[in-house]
C-alpha cells in the first residue's frame, strides 16, 4: 500500500509518500516563515495563496523522485483539520482532485492525531495504552489513549497554547516568528536564577493547562526593567522557558499517576524544544515510563504524518465522499477508534 499525504493546515507545504512495506520513500516541505515573519504571525489569507503555489508542484516533484506514478498510489490522505480555513480547503480540494482523477480514495485526517502518529516514523512506535502530551502553535491537550485512535481527553489549556505563548513572548521580546526556537536559542545563553516565573495552575489539583498569564508575567518584567538589554531578553527567555517547561512536566506527572500509564508520546511543535524533552526524559526515568518522541524534522507540522495517519485509517477509505471537507475546529476525543484493516 503506497499512500500521499498533504499538509496544509497552517504555515507550511507538507507532501510525503509512504510504503507500508518500505516506510517514508520521501517527503518535502515548504515552510512559509519569510511570508508571514514580517507580520509576527502567520497570515490565514497568504497561507492559502501560497500553499495553492506550493502544493501541486511540490507532489509532481516528490513523485519524480520516489518514482511514484499515479497507479502506484493506493490512496491519498490530507489534513482536514483543525486548522486554518482557507489553508485547510486548498489541502483538501487538491487531494480529493487527484483522487476523483486517479481513481483512488482520498480520506481527512486529523491534524493533531497526525502529530501524535508522526511517533509511529520511528524505530520503536510506542506500545498502548499511553499518555498523549500533545503541544504545538494551536493546541495543548493531554490525552489518554488505551488503542490508536481512541482519544480521552484528560486536561488541555484553557487560554493559549504553549506553542502559542512561545511566539506571543518572542514577540514582546523583539524576536522572530515562530518564537519556539528564537526563545529556545537566546534561553541558552540566560540565567536560570534571575527570575521567577510562576508555573501556572499546579498549586490546584487538575491537568489543565493556562498560559496566557505567563505572557503577562514577560510584559510586566520588561516594563519593570525599563532599558532592556540583550542579557535582560536572555534572562527573560530563560525565565519564561523553563516555567512553560516545569509546568508542562508537572502536568505530564499527574497524567501519569492518574492512568497508571507507563508510555508517554509528546508530539506537535513544541515537543522540538529540547529542555521539555530532557525534562520529561528525567521524569521518564523517576516514574520508570519511556518517553516517545517523533524525530526532529516530524514534531512541527509535515505531510509524513498525514501519510502515516492515511495508512493507519485504512479502514476509512472505502467510505469515500467527495465533498470537500475543512473544519476549524474539531475535537479529537470524537474521533473513531482506528480498526486493524
Ligand atoms: O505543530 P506546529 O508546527 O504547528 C501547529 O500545529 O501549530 O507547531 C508550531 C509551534 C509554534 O508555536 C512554534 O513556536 C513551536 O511550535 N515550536 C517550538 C519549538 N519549535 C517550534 N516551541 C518551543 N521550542 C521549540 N524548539
Ligand atoms: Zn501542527
Amino acid at each position: 500500500m503506497r499512500i500521499l499525504g498533504i499538509e496544509t493546515s497552517c504555515d507550511e507545504t507538507g507532501i510525503a509518500i509512504y510504503d507500508d512495506q518500505q516506510g517514508l520513500l520521501g517527503h518535502s516541505l515548504h515552510s512559509q516563515i519569510d511570508i508571514h515573519a514580517a507580520y509576527g504571525g502567520v497570515v490565514p489569507e497568504l497561507a492559502s495563496r501560497d500553499h495553492i503555489r506550493r502544493c501541486l508542484p511540490m507532489i509532481d516533484d516528490l513523485m519524480a523522485q520516489t518514482r511514484t506514478k499515479p497507479e502506484d498510489l493506493d490512496a491519498i490522505a490530507f489534513t482536514e483539520g483543525p486548522g486554518l480555513i482557507g489553508a485547510l480547503l486548498v489541502g483538501a480540494s487538491i487531494a480529493r482532485s487527484l483522487g476523483y482523477a486517479w481513481g483512488i480514495p482520498s480520506i481527512g485526517i486529523h491534524h493533531m492525531e497526525g502529530h501524535l502518529l508522526a511517533s509511529e516514523l520511528t524505530d520503536s512506535p510506542p506500545p498502548y495504552p499511553l499518555v498523549a502530551l500533545l503541544v504545538s502553535g494551536g493546541h495543548t491537550q493531554l490525552m489518554a489513549s488505551t488503542r490508536p485512535g481512541h482519544y480521552e481527553l484528560l486536561g488541555e489549556s484553557v487560554d493559549d497554547a504553549a506553542g502559542e505563548a512561545f511566539d506571543k513572548a518572542a514577540k514582546m521580546l523583539g524576536l522572530g516568528y515562530p518564537g519556539g526556537p528564537e526563545i529556545a536559542k537566546l534561553a541558552l545563553l540566560g540565567n536560570s536564577e534571575r527570575f521567577d516565573f510562576p508555573r501556572p495552575m499546579t498549586k490546584k489539583p487538575g491537568l489543565d493547562f493556562s498560559f496566557s498569564g505567563l505572557k503577562t508575567h514577560t510584559l510586566i518584567t520588561l516594563q519593570s526593567l525599563g532599558t532592556v538589554t540583550d542579557q535582560d531578553k536572555a534572562d527573560i527567555a530563560r525565565a519564561f522557558q523553563d516555567a512553560v517547561v516545569e509546568t508542562i512536566v508537572i502536568k505530564c506527572e499527574r497524567a501519569i499517576l492518574q492512568t497508571g500509564f507507563s508510555e508517554l508520546v509528546m508530539a506537535g511543535g513544541v515537543s522540538a524544544n529540547l529542555e521539555l524533552r530532557a525534562a520529561l526524559a528525567k521524569l521518564g526515568q523517576k516514574h520508570h515510563i519511556t518517553i516517545h518522541y517523533p524525530d526532529l524534522k516530524f514534531c512541527t507540522d509535515n505531510g509524513a504524518m498525514i501519510a502515516v495517519a492515511g495508512l493507519m485509517r485504512q479502514s476509512l477509505w472505502d467510505k469515500q465522499n467527495w465533498r470537500i471537507d475543512a473544519r476549524a475546529r474539531w475535537p479529537m476525543i470524537e474521533l473513531e477508534p482506528i480498526r486493524s484493516p
